[in-house]
């Protein structure tokens, strides 16, 4: 399999453009202190991948609001206090060639109590005892995002992706299980997508005309019919606020879990709908450059790399010095992954991920 595909340059609507068709998912490290502030571990993990030949990176989730802290170590771009550790991250990053954005991120009622005190979301949700937002707290979220992503400008990072997936905040707005007000933030799909569309509409107006918008998105599950995916995201690709538009599937190659909609792929619903200057990628076990490929030629401007990019921090450099090159197999031993630039705490919490640590293996 050629896979030149992968190494085409992506130019987006605005901003600069990616070198290659590699993107660095978001990946939550737990690396930040307790306030929200980088750690040199972070910085280091990242910009690692950066001068591995990721055309794009992404930082972790970063979160907007205090209350929305969704891991212990998370990442923080709510106060100015982050400015300077972000700002010493952009730089970092963008000295390696690649394009930088910041995922701004608000847990919601996924917010763990210990953390956070009573978590938030779109209604009161007696599950986990969120509480729901009056209608002055929706309008400061909504800012709280735009000011992140001014934030993120300021630090000198190329965009901010908004963390619309995985039943999160923004999810629990979009959900119609999930998000019962009676105000013109619940209701009909017009108004559960009315938060998402102010907070793309207020970033456009606050941040520069080449700063770059991105969106992530789970197209099912938490609530949201797959017919109602389809018709936000028309509406996204039309209204061309967005620069790029990040499908989170989990397996790129999955079928739709309504059975109306199987036969074909999840991800074709997306890549087959008008995107005028939009770029649309998706992320979900792509492992070997085969499936990298593949992604591509199914009709994606470019692949996210999750769990790939931890195992080899030059994955795209790699492959294009060698097209023989093939990740290695997990579960990988601890030493593996220190040597790819994980912290001894980014080491532990990969451990909750099934068969990709492995127990007791000296040395590979
Ligand atoms: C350790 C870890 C941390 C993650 N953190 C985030 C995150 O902060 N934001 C996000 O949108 N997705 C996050 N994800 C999901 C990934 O971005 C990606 O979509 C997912 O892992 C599937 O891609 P993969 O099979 O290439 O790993 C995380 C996944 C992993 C494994």
């Amino acid at each position: 399999m050629s896979f030149d595909n992968l190494f085409q340059p992506l130019a987006f609507a605005r901003g600069p453009q990616m070198k290659n068709r590699f993107m660095l998912a978001p990946l939550t490290n737990k690396q930040s202190r307790p306030d929200g502030v980088l750690t040199e571990d972070e910085i280091h993990w990242l910009s690692l991948r950066a001068k591995g030949g990721f055309g794009l990176v992404m930082t972790a989730a970063a979160h907007v609001q205090a209350v929305g802290k969704g891991f212990e170590g998370q990442l923080g771009v709510f106060g100015d206090q982050h400015l300077p550790g972000l700002a010493r991250m952009a730089e970092r990053l963008r000295a390696h060639g690649a394009v930088c954005a910041v995922q701004l991120h608000h847990a919601g009622n996924r917010s763990p109590a210990e953390l956070v005190g009573q978590p938030v979301s779109a209604s009161d949700d007696p599950q986990t005892g969120a509480r729901g937002l009056s209608l002055d707290e929706v309008e400061a979220l909504r800012d709280d995002f735009i000011a992140a992503a001014v934030r993120a400008e300021r630090a000198g990072f190329d965009g901010v992706e908004i963390h619309g997936a995985h039943g999160y905040i923004i999810t629990q707005f979009l959900s119609a299980e999930l998000n019962r007000r009676e105000d013109r933030y619940g209701g009909p799909l017009e108004n559960r997508t009315r938060l998402l569309f102010e907070i793309i509409d207020g970033v456009r107006a606050a941040a520069g005309p080449n700063f770059q918008l991105g969106l992530r998105i789970t197209p099912e599950r938490f609530g949201i019919e797959l017919a109602e995916a389809v018709a936000m995201t028309r509406r996204l690709l039309a209204g061309g606020q967005l620069d790029y538009l990040d499908l989170s599937l989990w397996d790129v190659f999955k079928e739709p879990a309504e059975e109306a909609f199987q036969g074909r792929t999840l991800m074709s619903y997306f890549t087959e709908l008008d995107r005028g200057r939009t770029r649309i990628g998706a992320a979900g076990k792509v492992m070997t450059p085969d499936q990298a490929a593949a992604v591509i030629s199914a009709g994606c401007d470019y692949v996210s790399l999750g769990r790939a990019a931890i195992l080899h921090h030059d994955y795209p450099d790699r492959l294009r010095r060698d097209d023989r090159f093939r990740p290695v197999a997990t579960p990988v031993a601890r030493e593996h992954l220190a040597a790819e630039g994980l912290s001894p705490g980014f080491v532990e919490y990969m451990k909750s991920f099934s068969g990709f640590v492995a127990e007791h293996v000296a040395a590979e």
